[in-house]
């Protein structure tokens, strides 16, 4: 059944698909705590950063986690499971790592909730990284070794696999803007890793499809989280709008072309935030592909606690545009970091409702999934921004529900949303 919605004076409501599904997301490195295998755990520690440290403690805690969303009616979860635990040294892979997922996944069907699972999220072995990363072109066979463990222990009780989590995030901030390890600004090597990222995705796309078929397991979806953002020019001159058009296509559009050239994505999982208003300083090379306008004053948008954008009318229309790809879309993550817990049941709302448009005008959305389960570790911002529907206390590791959560609850009910 396609969505609808319905509109009348004093009511107003929009009704999902049946079979939608609706979660949270969390990622191993931001949740699980001591992940002191992997090249950020290093890398907070060199660069003066906030160190993750025991993050939310989720390795231990999270069957506490899965009942609060199963509490909140959730049918589905994101979570990623962590390379550098699995295959600590190059080759040697962990018996009871690989089983202490399986019995997460395991935690999350028992309580009716479908795993998605992540098998890259942005962090490394530390062999990898000093191995040179993804710029070594042997990254994606390593990568291959490690998918073709993981998903042969893991297959059975899986049916959504994502191999990389927004590879071009990845991309810009470790390679391009310099922000993440291994902190470069080099075109050469974006492009020499986005590369790799594209080769690892498809022997890993080929290698799981292998895997169910030779298991005569049912089958599974095999896709990315695509990180798209609605790009504008904060003027119209038209730098700003040539550039707005070129970030378009080489952030939202290439990697997603390249894949599909090789016919290797299930699905399309889109993680959706926020609006880019493009203004150049000058025209040059670098400046086309990363200036934004820092002029907080000239949008009148309203911002969440890292300053992003809230533009819902975003999402629409990108999702509109990606119907012309002709696979179903599932939305991996959309969310806000914020103080005020009205602002985020705000957020969610107008997102859904951009969803419900889309769904009622022919999009083929198959689920949504917020960001963030539980407030967590937000990488180079450390642990201030809280994106979660249910909140961490760090010095005591307690969850509460916030009433933002118990709103959104009220939609997997009743398949609805009303206002
Ligand atoms: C996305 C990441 C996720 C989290 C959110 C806020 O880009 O996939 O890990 O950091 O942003």
């Amino acid at each position: 059944m396609r969505g609808l919605s319905f509109n009348e004076e004093t009511l107003t409501w929009y009704r999902f698909p049946n079979n939608f599904f609706w979660g949270a997301a969390t990622s191993a490195y931001q949740v699980e705590g001591n992940n002191s295998n992997s090249d950020w755990w290093e890398w907070e520690k060199r660069a003066g950063k906030e160190p993750s440290g025991a993050a939310c403690r989720s390795y231990e805690l999270y069957k506490q986690d899965f009942d609060l969303a199963k509490e909140l009616n959730h049918n589905a979860h994101r979570l990623s499971i962590e390379w550098s635990r699995i295959e600590p040294q190059p080759g040697q892979f962990s018996l009871k790592e690989l089983e202490h997922y399986k019995d997460v996944i395991l935690a999350l069907k028992e309580r009716g909730l479908e795993p998605i699972v992540t098998l890259h999220h942005f962090t490394n072995p530390k062999w990898l990284a000093r191995e040179g990363g993804w710029q070594n072109k042997k990254a994606p066979a390593y990568f291959l070794n490690f998918v073709q463990k993981a998903v042969d222990f893991l297959c059975a009780d899986v049916r959504f696999w994502v191999t990389i989590n927004e590879p071009m995030v990845y991309v810009y901030h470790a390679y391009i803007l310099g922000q993440w390890p291994p902190q470069e600004r080099s075109a050469r090597k974006a492009k020499a890793v986005t590369d790799n990222l594209v080769s690892a995705h498809i022997k890993a796309y080929r290698a799981i499809h292998g895997i169910y078929k030779q298991r005569n397991l049912q089958n599974c979806f095999v896709s990315i989280a695509k990180n798209i953002q609605f790009f504008a020019p904060c003027t119209s001159n038209p730098g700003n709008k040539f550039a707005s058009w070129l970030r378009d296509r080489y952030y939202n559009l290439d990697f997603i072309r390249r894949l599909l050239r090789y016919k290797s994505l299930d699905y399309i999982g889109i993680n959706y935030y926020s609006r880019s208003a493009v203004e150049l300083k000058k025209l040059g090379f670098r400046n086309l592909f990363v200036d934004v306008c820092e002029n907080k004053g000239h949008s009148k948008l309203r911002k969440n606690s890292l300053g992003w954008d809230i533009y819902p009318q975003g999402l629409y229309e990108l999702l509109i545009r990606f119907k012309r790809f002709n696979l179903p879309l599932f939305i991996l993550e959309n969310g806000i970091c914020t103080e005020d817990d009205n602002l985020r049941w705000d957020f969610i709302q107008e997102h859904l409702k951009a969803v419900n448009r889309a769904i009622v005008e022919g999009v083929n959305v198959m689920g949504y999934i917020y960001w963030s389960l539980i407030d967590n570790f937000e990488w180079d911002k450390g642990f201030r921004p809280r994106f979660g529907l249910i909140g961490v206390d760090y010095n005591t590791y307690k969850r509460t529900i916030r009433e933002s959560a118990r709103k959104f609850a009220q939609v997997p009910k009743t398949g609805t949303l009303s206002e």
